[in-house]
């Protein structure tokens, strides 16, 4: 008997969906493979932070947290400053173990079954499950491509999406895996909306610290209107290249931070030895970063232009995060079978853009995870493999 019989309803599309694939899935080592699928840095977490872990734990930071720890939290107002943000420790933030709880946490305290959330076409696929999850309807509104290529806002769709049932929407800035970092104006034009409509903005800000060129990033939360409506989530798996130590937090106003305290998510769970490491990576962590920083933006211009070249791909820069998300559509081949084929034939794994929504189709994802020497054989991989496409069947309509 098939276990679905046992499974709450919600999950049932999932367990029948997962039954292979996806940049996430499980795979040993293998000879030759360059992985460019999930965004998961190939740097390591810092030695002063794993020494902070281990002097935390040394000096008696391994009982309960319940509420997080309080000079963590004060570390965390502190960075969030310089964004120009004031946040009260003790009733704006709560400490999340990563940023897929803080998606969870953000979406339990405010999706009822039928309910909608809005959700840009395309986006991060983390969004998907818990909304479903909680019985809620995900809406989407598709993002449209300015001069340079990358995927931007749009006013007249979003607004078109949005019903009596949308409770929320939420926007990812700096966006995965457009790269797109919101404007002033795009902002103030989605702050305009929230508030005539009276919904939440929940704002994945977890690319934060990873803006190129002109581009700054700018938080939503502190646009007139929005501090009782917004809910930032926050992660340290990119920032501080954290990914398998799990940190991450939620920023709210006061009352709003009230309904997400009451998720009824158990005692603190990001353990108290790294939430210590966590003040030791706000105060002192920046230089880790920006070494980050700068071997991310030497693959960019490495990989970006090199795409381009091409014949059939069009890759923009991205404005901020890590990832690159090429226009493969003159190729005529379904992304998810691009990705797939790539794979088997070359292996190298990408994400298809299909996956973050119809409205992706035509693109792949490559996360940039790895150092331009791989990157630069992936690309001569990816050429090869495009040469060996069959050409594109002309349209049938002039
Ligand atoms: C936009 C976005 N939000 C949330 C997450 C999840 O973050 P974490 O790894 O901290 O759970 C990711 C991870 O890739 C992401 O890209």
């Amino acid at each position: 008997m098939p276990v679905e019989r046992f499974a709450k309803k919600e999950l049932i599309p999932s367990l029948q969906a997962r039954r292979g694939g996806g940049t996430r899935a499980r795979m040993g080592p293998m000879e030759g493979m360059i992985n460019l699928g999930a965004g998961d840095p190939d740097f390591n977490q810092p030695e002063f932070i794993n020494k902070a872990v281990y002097e935390a734990m040394k000096g008696g930071y391994t009982h309960y947290s319940f509420g997080g720890d309080p000079e963590f939290k004060q570390a965390i107002a502190g960075y969030y400053k310089k964004y120009g943000v004031d946040v009260d420790p003790n009733t704006q933030i709560v400490i999340e173990s990563g940023g897929s709880q803080a998606i969870y946490r953000s979406f339990g305290a405010i999706l009822n079954p039928g309910e909608e959330i809005l959700i840009m076409d395309p986006a991060y696929g983390g969004y998907r499950g818990p909304a479903a999850y909680f019985g809620a309807t995900m809406t989407r509104a598709k993002l449209t491509k300015g001069k340079d290529g990358l995927f931007r806002p749009d006013m007249d769709n979003i607004r078109a999406a949005i019903t009596d049932k949308t409770k929320a929407m939420l926007i990812c800035n700096p966006d995965n895996p457009c790269g797109t970092v919101y404007t002033e104006k795009e902002l103030k034009g989605l702050a305009e909306v929230a508030v005539e409509k009276d919904i939440v903005l929940i704002a994945d800000e977890i690319y934060t610290e990873f803006t190129w060129g002109d581009s700054v990033h700018r938080p939503i939360i502190n646009l007139p209107g929005m501090e009782e409506r917004t809910m930032v989530l926050m992660s340290f798996s990119k920032t501080f290249a954290w990914t398998g130590c799990r940190a991450g937090y939620i920023i709210a106003g006061p009352e709003l931070m009230r309904v997400v305290k009451a998720v009824p998510t158990g005692i603190c769970s990001m353990p108290v030895a790294f939430q210590r490491a966590g003040i030791k990576a706000l105060n002192d962590g920046w230089d880790f970063v920006d070494e980050m920083k700068a071997e991310y933006k030497k693959r960019i211009e490495f990989m970006a232009p090199r795409l381009s070249e091409i014949e059939g791909i069009t890759c923009p820069y991205p404005e901020g995060a890590f990832y690159l998300f090429p226009d493969i559509s003159e190729l005529g081949v379904p992304s998810a079978k691009f990705s797939q084929d790539l794979f088997a034939k070359e292996k190298v794994r990408c994400a298809s853009g299909s996956g973050y929504g119809e409205n992706g189709e035509g693109h792949v994802r490559f996360a940039l995870v790895r150092p331009v020497e791989d990157l630069a054989e992936a690309c001569d991989r990816i050429e090869k493999f495009v040469k060996s496409l069959p050409p594109k069947a002309p349209s049938a309509y002039p």
